[in-house]
């Protein structure tokens, strides 16, 4: 491996077998395949990617001319995440003879990664999977915490399993190929790390704005090293989401309802954008701001050039409907994750998740538009 790699230890201490690493380092996707077999000599590996990675050369660069068996997701995307893939690539692992002994590598975004995941923890009862995510959602956000699963006709993510991966290797220069829209809303998620969790991450990402839009690699590597430390220690604490892994889902609540409504037209990254900004406005009205933290998310989101509106053609009303249905709701309503200040979670009588009157919350979307 190259001298610029960086490696961060993950431990649960609620799931004592569950200790990765997480590797991150530029150009090192070639060097990946032998490492793979030195560190798992006994098992078979299978690897899960989509069509997209291959035509961006990805899968080539990192088995070069082995012949290794394969599942290709086509088309890419969301749209093949549903239960049929899962049985496509557990049937195409027979077909291949594979056994308890098998390795899926996953090798793509999140929806590559919730999916091979989903197919590892269910393949013979569960094999081990190591995950290699190509998108600024996936370094940041899905390869870490261990939750994986594919959609049902009725809601995201309906079957699933909490399945930790062996390894997770990010290569930062994997981002080049990235789509500029997909790029940029991924970031959102870095955003919503140093806002829950890291004020000096929050000013690196504000001196830095420039170089990030620019896809500068050193500074990516950095990024991509903050967010998991970021995400590990959070999930370590609280692997199952019963209490302060919630705090992931700041700008969540509200970014879920506006993706929605918008028909799944504006991207996860762009909704949780407006998600923050509407959660700014809650503290705003809850007497919680004592810091220029609207101003500043607000600037940075803007610099990055995702939404910080909600579009005019969604009806307010719609959005209470949808909040009154999600699937966190207690008593038809959802609580919220809420800033204390800039880099630290409100947390009260223990609880990381509040609650909020519907007023308030109704008073507070007119100001995002
Ligand atoms: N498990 C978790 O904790 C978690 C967290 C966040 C999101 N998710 C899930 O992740 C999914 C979204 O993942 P995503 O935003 O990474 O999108 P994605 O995986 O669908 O990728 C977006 C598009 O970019 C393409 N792509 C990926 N990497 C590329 C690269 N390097 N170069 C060129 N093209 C590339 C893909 O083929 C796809 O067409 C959703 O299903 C969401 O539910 C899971
Ligand atoms: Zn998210």
């Amino acid at each position: 491996m190259k001298q610029s790699t960086q490696i961060l230890d993950v431990k649960i201490p609620q799931v004592p077998e569950s200790k990765y690493s997480i590797t991150i380092g530029r150009s090192i996707l070639s060097e990946l395949w032998p490492q793979i077999h030195c560190q798992w000599p006994k098992h078979s590996p299978f690897i899960v990617t989509d069509s997209e990675l291959v035509k961006a050369g990805h899968l080539k660069t990192l088995v070069g001319s082995e012949n290794v068996p394969t599942y290709v997701i086509d088309p890419a995307g969301e749209t093949s995440k549903h239960i049929q893939t899962v049985v496509a690539i557990i049937e195409t692992m027979e077909k291949y003879f594979m056994g308890r002994d098998s390795l899926i590598v996953a090798l793509g975004g999140g929806t590559v990664g919730d999916i091979a995941g989903f197919a590892a923890a269910i393949f013979k009862r569960g094999v081990p999977v190591v995950q290699i995510p190509t998108t600024t959602v996936a370094q940041a956000d899905s390869s870490v915490g261990g939750k994986t699963g594919v959609d049902s006709s009725v809601s995201k993510n309906a079957f699933g399993a909490f399945w930790q991966s062996e390894a997770v290797y990010i290569d930062v220069a994997t981002l080049s190929t990235l789509d500029d829209r997909q790029y940029r809303g991924g970031l959102i998620e870095s955003v919503k790390h140093a806002a829950i969790a890291d004020a000096d991450y929050f000013s690196f990402f504000e001196k830095n704005i420039d170089a990030i839009c620019k896809k500068d690699i050193s500074v990516l590597e950095q990024v991509a090293m903050t967010n998991c430390r970021i995400k590990a220690a959070v999930v370590g604490e609280d692997p199952t989401e019963k209490n302060k892994r919630r705090i992931l889902n700041y700008g969540h609540t509200i970014g879920h309802a506006v993706e929605s409504a918008s028909g799944f037209k504006l991207l996860h990254g762009e909704s949780v954008a407006i998600g923050m900004v509407a959660a700014g406005r809650i503290e705003a009205a809850l007497g919680l701001v004592q810091d220029d933290r609207l101003k500043r998310i607000e600037s940075l989101l803007e610099k990055l050039g995702v939404p910080t509106r909600i579009p005019a053609e969604i009806k307010k009303a719609h959005l209470v409907e949808l909040l009154s249905t999600d699937k966190k709701a207690v008593g038809r309503w959802p609580r919220f994750v809420l800033l204390e200040s800039l880099g630290t979670t409100l947390c009260k009588d223990g609880q990381w998740a509040h609650e909020v009157s519907r007023d308030i919350v109704e008073q507070c979307l007119d100001q995002v538009y």
